[in-house]
């Protein structure tokens, strides 16, 4: 990736936002975009605004960055981000994590739709992601020239997911009374869904929800020293015996009932940081 372009798309939100320095990242995933309208919003750009930024194809996203507070913080949110699937490199998905960096963000909250393979789980649960597993992606953001002044040539992924946040967001939900697991999330090109042997096969590696995104940012934001959270809504049950026919509509329908408490704890934990 060329660093000369991460600068240049910096420079134009910098010279967009003033005064206004961002110090949380968010990216919302797949039917989880209503957060941004917790935030009081200083500054929106759509994506196709930006220069060098990817252009969202996936119509349910509305690819636009917000700026603004939220808890009390300062924030930039992606409603929509870049999937694999959809064509791009993994360079480009990761892109906007890059920019972020450079704007100063030390914190990335990734929410994304996926997959349950753990037989507990239930349509709609939230599940804090503790751990991931990225090997099942065709690529790596990594891959390729180091740009050695952002980070690591091959960096440490002892922690992936900050356990401090992990703890914290477990204990509001506690609090609230808001249901949540704990578990490890697997990356997957899609953008078919799973047969009834491939989901069997990731839960036997160790995984507990299945989803084609999140992965590349976590990896390109621990590589540049991010502290990183992310959370998973069950979208639909990938159990091999009691496999049902999904499409997007019913992955849209759960992720909206999810949606409020997400929001919720992704709230309150932000103003807890
Ligand atoms: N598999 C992969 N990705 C997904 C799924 C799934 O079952 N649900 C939502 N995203």
């Amino acid at each position: 990736m060329d660093l000369e372009k991460i600068k240049e798309t910096t420079d134009f939100i910098k010279n967009l936002l003033g005064d206004f320095t961002p110090e949380i990242g968010i990216i919302l995933g797949t039917g989880l975009g209503s957060l941004v309208n917790d935030i009081e919003v200083e500054h929106t750009v759509s994506y196709a605004d930006i220069p060098n930024f990817p252009v969202s194809t996936v119509e349910f996203h509305s690819g636009k960055l917000f700026f603004g507070k939220l808890s009390g913080k300062k924030v930039m949110c992606m409603q929509g981000r870049f999937h694999y699937y959809e064509g791009y490199t993994m360079q480009q998905v990761v892109f906007p994590v890059r920019v972020m960096k450079l704007l100063g963000i030390q914190t990335l909250l990734v929410s994304n739709a996926a997959g349950g393979l753990n037989p507990d789980y239930q349509l709609s649960d939230l599940m804090v992601i503790n751990d991931h597993i990225s090997f099942l992606m065709p690529g790596n953001p990594l891959i390729g020239k180091n740009l050695d002044e952002l980070g690591d040539r091959f960096p440490d992924m002892c922690d992936p997911y900050d356990m401090d946040l992990v703890k914290k967001a477990l204990a509001i939900a506690d609090q609230q009374g808001i249901k949540v697991q704990a578990g490890v999330y697997i990356s997957v090109p899609g953008p078919q869904l799973e047969t009834r042997a491939e989901y069997r096969l990731l839960r036997m590696l160790g995984a507990d929800a299945v989803g084609m995104s999140t992965v590349p940012e976590i990896i390109t934001a621990r590589q540049m020293g991010m502290k990183c959270f992310g959370i998973s809504v069950i979208t639909d049950m990938g159990i091999p015996e009691a496999l049902e026919k999904v499409d997007i509509n019913k992955i849209l329908k759960a992720a909206y009932a999810a949606e409020p408490k997400m929001t919720q704890l992704i709230r309150e934990l932000i103003r807890d940081l």
